[in-house]
């Protein structure tokens, strides 16, 4: 699989969509996507890091295709992701004439993805569109299973709706230009796949992991497949996350959630910064409950460390701050009855969803860790 084009398909039946992966897929993206298009019509979303980058390949192709377009270009960061953005985008949307037949394009990371695909979710009650992640994190997560979201004023994506692209392009390509940070915190999900459900996938990493980040092509088309495959699989099984198979993908995600709310949802740790120590945390805290061997959890906390992301509270100034992080995991959106919903590991590669953790196992925990 050196440099070339994987396809694999998202089981949804009518709503059922291909995600292809590989390099050169930006500059191609044109023939992609009119075969799928109602209206020869694309209004690419964007923010003004990958505009600069990014935007020109794509545009040429979608003239090479012969499809009219209008580019909006967002600033970048969470902060575009509120109601004043998301207002002035689909203002901005409508003033291109659009019909229900237009194609929207999401360039960009999750940020992006998020915003647009919730402006295709409700511009003229549902619009097609087309997510074309450039950040690891977009390639093997938000863009793919449906999530679209803004932010409000009470906490992070709770405006949105379930709404499949029509397509995903993930080009490898587009990473070149990826910061390291950023490429880092993607792979931290990629490690969650390994973590939740193929112990297999997590040895290969372990092993290797070096190659993906040095944006080796076999290595990160393997890791990025590998990565949309079992969220394909997840989603097709559990499109609305009414079980537990899509809660799954949550692990490391609620203790991630509190030290993203805590540090405010910035650059003082990014997503996958918060979920990287969320498995750790995880892991740490079902050995506490004699749920799983201590030597697993060794093995997940070295393997982020020398990937150079966080494995301890204190690396973030959030040691000894228990309750602090309780509030935000008991504000957390899979929070059911009172009981705070954990995903836990059993060992690498094998973990459950359990919807009664103490809260007073959790703050010793909490107030125990480093
Ligand atoms: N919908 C879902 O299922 C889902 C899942 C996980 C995360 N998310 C959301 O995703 C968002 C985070 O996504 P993200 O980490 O991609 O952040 P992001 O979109 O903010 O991108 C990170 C930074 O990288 C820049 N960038 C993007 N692509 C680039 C490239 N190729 N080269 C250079 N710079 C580039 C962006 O401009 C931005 O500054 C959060 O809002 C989160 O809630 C959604
Ligand atoms: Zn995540």
């Amino acid at each position: 699989m050196n440099g070339t084009i994987e396809t694999l398909r998202v089981e949804l039946d009518e709503r059922g969509y291909d995600i292809l992966v590989g390099p050169g897929l930006i500059a191609t993206a044109g023939e992609h996507i009119r075969p799928l298009m109602r209206r020869k019509q694309a209004v690419v979303v964007t923010d003004e890091i990958v505009a600069k980058a990014h935007l020109k390949p794509l545009t040429d192709s979608l003239d090479a295709a012969g499809i009219a377009h209008h580019s909006i270009i967002l600033p970048p960061g969470e902060g575009t992701k509120d109601l004043a953005h998301f207002g002035r985008l689909v203002d901005d949307v409508l003033a291109c004439n659009i019909e229900r037949g237009t194609m929207l394009v999401a360039l960009g990371g999750g940020v992006v993805g998020d915003i647009c695909g919730f402006a295709a979710a409700t511009l003229l009650r549902g619009i097609d569109f087309v997510q074309i992640p450039t950040t690891l994190l977009a390639q093997v997560d938000s863009s793919v299973g449906g999530k679209t979201a803004i932010n409000t004023a009470a906490g992070k994506n709770l405006l949105g709706a379930f709404y499949q692209p029509r397509l995903v392009l993930a080009d490898s390509g587009a990473l070149a230009t990826l910061p390291r940070r950023e490429l880092l915190a993607g792979y931290a999900e990629t490690v969650k796949y390994g973590l939740i459900a193929d112990a297999g996938f997590f040895d290969w990493l372990d092993g290797d992991a070096r190659k993906v980040l040095e944006l080796e092509p076999a290595a990160l088309n393997r890791a990025v497949i590998t990565s949309c495959r079992m969220k394909a699989e997840i989603v097709a099984r559990d499109e609305r996350e009414t079980g537990d198979a899509r809660a799954l993908l949550n692990f490391g995600h609620t203790f991630g959630h509190a030290l993203e709310a805590e540090t405010g949802f910035g650059d003082a740790l990014l997503h996958g910064e918060a979920v990287a120590l969320g498995m750790v945390l995880a892991f740490d805290f079902a050995v506490r409950m004699g749920l799983c061997n201590g030597q697993d959890a060794t093995r997940v906390r070295r393997h982020i460390e020398a990937m150079d992301l966080p494995t301890e509270l204190g690396a973030i100034g959030l040691a000894g701050k228990p309750d602090a992080l309780l509030a935000h995991m008991g504000k957390d959106k899979k929070v059911r009855d009172g009981t705070i919903t954990l995903i836990l590991p059993r060992r690498i590669g094998d973990a459950f969803v359990t919807r009664d953790a103490g809260a007073q196992d959790l703050r010793a925990f909490l107030a125990e860790a480093a």
